[in-house]
């Protein structure tokens, strides 16, 4: 990163995208693998390339797609992240959460985080969707590692609600509204690339941890850690129960774009019966 301070490269990043659209979002999300296209149901898009923004890290992986989209979607202004940069591409934590930072910034108070992820706990099967309650941060280090910026949160924010009660009971609510079923649990980050041993399976179940991914996490503390409501959802595209899964990346994609439809559903709408507190 330059030399320029954090506070002045959130404030550039915001200028860029000013230079698109006067647009500010109630509520931010950041998509996951193979959930992109819920941003393509955003009403009177605005959609800038990652690589138009200044400062923002452009993704590298397969089925990442990397832009930012602003718009209208179930009646509330919303920014999302289509595609987010993953710790294990050999990103600094500091790029990895750069974006959130940056929507914070735009406005949003709020942070829908949506991942693909391994199922860990014995109930959960491929396709289901999981609210997540919390999570254990095991990538090794932190994203807020470093010196404090005091102007965009604490030293040493609280993590003991991270995924903010009232949206869980929102959401709650709103899977039981659609008949829809609704895991919860909570969801471990792992560095990555590579998936998990029998021996890393087992212990993550033992720590207490019901589904495991790659990202987050960073997202999560940052949104945090700058004061805004988080609310989490997983979608198991493969299952870790029996042991290592043998599936790739692509049948994660696959799996991902099977649950599309009632995913879209659900954080459709989180955002429909959203009030902001
Ligand atoms: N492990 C880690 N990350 C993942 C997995 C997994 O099994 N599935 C999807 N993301």
């Amino acid at each position: 990163m330059s030399k320029s301070t954090l506070s002045e490269m959130i404030a550039d990043a915001v200028k860029g995208i000013r230079k698109y659209t006067d647009l500010v979002p109630e509520i931010a999300m950041v998509l996951g693998s193979g959930l992109g296209s819920l941003a393509d149901q955003v009403e009177n898009p605005v959609e800038i390339p990652y690589k138009d923004i200044p400062g923002f890290p452009v993704s590298t992986v397969h089925g990442h797609v990397g832009s930012l989209v602003l718009g209208a979607l179930e009646g509330h202004t919303v920014a999302i992240l289509k595609g987010r940069i993953h710790y294990y591409e050999g990103r600094k934590m500091e790029e990895v959460i750069f974006p959130v930072r940056v929507l914070h910034a735009l406005g949003a108070g709020t942070l829908v985080v949506t991942n693909a992820a391994g199922g860990i706990r014995d109930d959960l099967q491929v396709g289901d969707l999981m609210l997540i309650t919390d999570h254990i941060n095991f990538m090794g280090t932190n994203p807020l590692i470093g010196p404090n910026d005091d102007q965009i949160g604490p030293r040493f924010p609280p993590m003991s609600k991270a995924y903010t009660p009232k949206l869980q009971e929102l959401a709650r609510s709103l899977a039981r509204e659609l008949k829809m079923p609704l895991a919860e649990g909570v969801y471990v980050a792992m560095s990555g690339p590579s998936y998990e041993t029998p021996a890393e399976i087992r212990m993550l179940k033992s720590f207490g941890a019901d589904v495991v991914g790659m990202s987050t996490v960073p997202e999560t503390i940052a949104a945090v850690h700058c004061g805004m409501q988080v609310v989490g959802i997983s979608c198991v595209t493969n299952i870790l129960h029996a042991g290592p899964s043998c599936d790739t990346h692509e049948d994660v994609l696959l799996a991902a774009a099977a649950a599309k439809p009632r995913f879209i559903n659900l954080v459709r709408g989180i955002v429909r019966e959203f009030q902001s507190v």
